[in-house]
């Protein structure tokens, strides 16, 4: 289906498509950053088949970054993206503008705990969380979805958008889609286009250490041996690491010895001036 998606920048825009979608079936979301690529898509592909109505959010957050990170240079590709939703059959690309997401006086911002503080991404990034706690909260109040996509490939991300929406009432259902990956594993991700062709030709160490560190931990040898090992292996291919750790798939409680519950193997890990993060179940 090749369906140019009606892209709209106010709200007033926004309430008038999705007042006349909503006549005709479900609706939902996949809030993005654009730069898109076949994982955001994924999730597109999938909301179709699960809503009769599509927007994707397209909005480069700045409450997310911190000063030192990538806003600035981080992708701005609107065209490319529209035209990459199309055959997918996105209905609606709600683009809002910094003024109208933030404009001057803005003082509310949420502020999630529970696995937003589970030491993984918060640790290293104290901002994030709270960044996308707001401007979620804020896309779920515009768009008012009745499904909400988000990808596996940020895997703690999905754990504080579910229990947001839970807590708050937002009466919106999350739906986790798993990652998407490049054909030598790596995970696909807007950031990717930052790396050098000898980083990039390095990037898949990351996957390859989790499915082997996975493969390990379900033959029974010991996690905090098995991480140990894991990190060299990364470290040796080039990376600086933040973290390489076992945690539980639902709570992302550490878990030191296999058999605690379902185990989740998460890593990020810098590439030079470029930061990957992937994350696979045991
Ligand atoms: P962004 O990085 O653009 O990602 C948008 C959505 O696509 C997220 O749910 C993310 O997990 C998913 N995604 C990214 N790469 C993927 C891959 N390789 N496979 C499957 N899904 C993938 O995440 C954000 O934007 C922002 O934090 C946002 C939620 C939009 C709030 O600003």
């Amino acid at each position: 289906m090749t369906k140019r998606p009606h892209v709209v920048h106010t709200l007033a825009a926004l309430d008038r498509s999705l007042c006349s979608l909503r006549k005709s079936g479900k609706i939902a979301l996949i809030p993005t950053m654009g730069a898109l690529h076949a994982g955001h898509l994924a999730l597109v592909r999938l909301a179709r088949r699960r809503a009769k109505n599509v927007v994707v959010s397209i909005f480069v957050n700045p409450a997310q970054f911190a000063p030192h990170e990538d806003f600035a240079s981080y992708p701005r590709t609107l065209a490319s993206d529209v035209a990459a939703l199309a055959p997918v059959g996105a209905d609606v690309i709600w683009a809002p503008t910094p003024e109208l997401m933030y404009p001057a006086g803005f003082a509310t911002r949420i502020v999630p705990e529970g696995a937003a503080v589970a030491g993984l991404e918060d640790k290293f990034r104290p901002h994030f969380f709270a960044g996308v706690a707001t401007v979620v909260t804020k896309l779920f109040t515009q768009c008012r979805p009745d499904l909400a996509l988000f990808g596996e490939k940020d895997f703690q991300q999905l754990k504080v958008v579910t229990r947001l929406a839970q807590d708050l009432d937002l009466r919106v259902k999350i739906i986790g889609v798993p990652t998407v990956r490049d054909h030598d594993g790596l995970a696909l991700s807007s950031r990717n286009s930052y790396l050098s062709p000898q980083e990039r030709e390095a990037a898949p160490a990351l996957y390859r250490v989790l499915g082997n560190c996975a493969e390990k931990i379900r033959k029974g040898m010991t996690i905090t041996g098995v991480l140990a090992d894991g990190r060299r292996v990364i470290e040796h291919a080039g990376f600086a690491v933040d973290y390489l750790e076992a945690r539980h798939a639902e709570t992302l409680a550490p878990i030191a010895v296999a058999g605690e519950g379902l185990i989740r193997l998460l890593v990020a890990a810098r590439l030079g001036t470029t930061r990957l993060i992937d994350n696979i179940g045991v």
